[in-house]
């Protein structure tokens, strides 16, 4: 199968079929996912929770992102490659072409992905100048818990959906190839699908987006705790970690998942 790029990804998005993502931190996992069909395998600033033991992803630094990204790059032949840039490696533009440089050329990402809105516009419009493709990440900003005071889910009250819309096409102006939702209403994620021509890949954001994505180990019921209401333990009822990921592919694509329980509210 050919390497899947942003544009097989649009193309997906025009022709109606879902993009099943995964989140992805070692080489063993990024064979099993490209196996299985995965079209995305983030590697998200979430191994600092799930791989790394600390509570938020505020001390993942770049050097972790390029090491995992480097790790699962190796492995991976089919599967888009987007890497997340970590806590303040976008405080500036001048900051994040130079960290966005370091996780394509070391790591061998595809695709980076940062977090926020208006702020972030003419970062966003710096990296695409420079030919880095660019995926945004609206809603729950988990790099902004200590300011937020904890995890919340987003754009329940009509200002905060408002400015969640607003960015979102903003962000599609300023040269984003993709949008990452995460922890909003499913009607809000819905509609910004419809109006955006770029993929926009729902967590916690309904089944209505363009694509899905979850945490790796959440969906293989690796999660000690009580797993996020949105995810759903994919091992139930299979034999292999490697049916539980085909189960995956296969749910997001017959749109069977997110079911309707599977969101954040
Ligand atoms: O780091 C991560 O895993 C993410 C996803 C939850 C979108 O950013
Ligand atoms: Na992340």
């Amino acid at each position: 199968l050919a390497p899947i790029s942003v544009a097989t990804l649009a193309g997906m998005k025009v022709k109606g079929e879902r993009i099943a993502s995964l989140t992805c931190y070692d080489a063993s996992f990024a064979r099993l996912l490209d196996t299985a069909g995965v079209d995305l395998m983030l590697v998200g600033d979430s191994l600092g929770m799930v791989f790394q033991g600390h509570r938020t992803t505020v001390p993942v630094t770049l050097d972790h992102m390029a090491y995992h990204a480097a790790c699962v790059s190796r492995a991976r032949e089919r599967a888009l490659l987007v890497v997340d840039l970590p806590f303040l490696a976008c405080a500036t533009p001048e900051r994040a072409i130079d960290a966005a440089g370091r996780l394509m050329q070391e790591g061998g990402a595809e695709v980076v992905k940062l977090e926020g809105g208006s702020p972030m516009l003419e970062t966003v419009r710096r990296l695409t100048e420079q030919g880095v493709p660019v995926c945004a990440h609206l809603g729950l900003l988990p790099q902004s818990v200590h300011r937020i005071g904890g995890y919340r889910f987003q754009g329940r009250d009509h200002a905060s959906a408002e400015a969640i819309r607003h960015d979102a096409i903003a962000m599609q102006e300023a040269g984003a190839s993709l949008l990452v939702l995460e922890c909003v209403p499913e009607a809000l994620a819905s509609e910004i699908a419809l109006t955006l021509t770029i993929p926009v890949i729902g967590i916690g954001a309904g089944a209505g987006c363009d694509g899905q994505v979850l945490v790796l180990y959440d969906m293989l019921g690796l999660n000690p705790g009580r797993p996020p209401s949105f995810s759903r333990n994919f091992m139930i009822g299979q034999g292999s970690i490697a049916d539980a990921v085909a189960a995956y592919v296969q749910g997001v694509k017959a749109r069977e998942f997110p079911g309707r329980d599977e969101t954040a509210y």
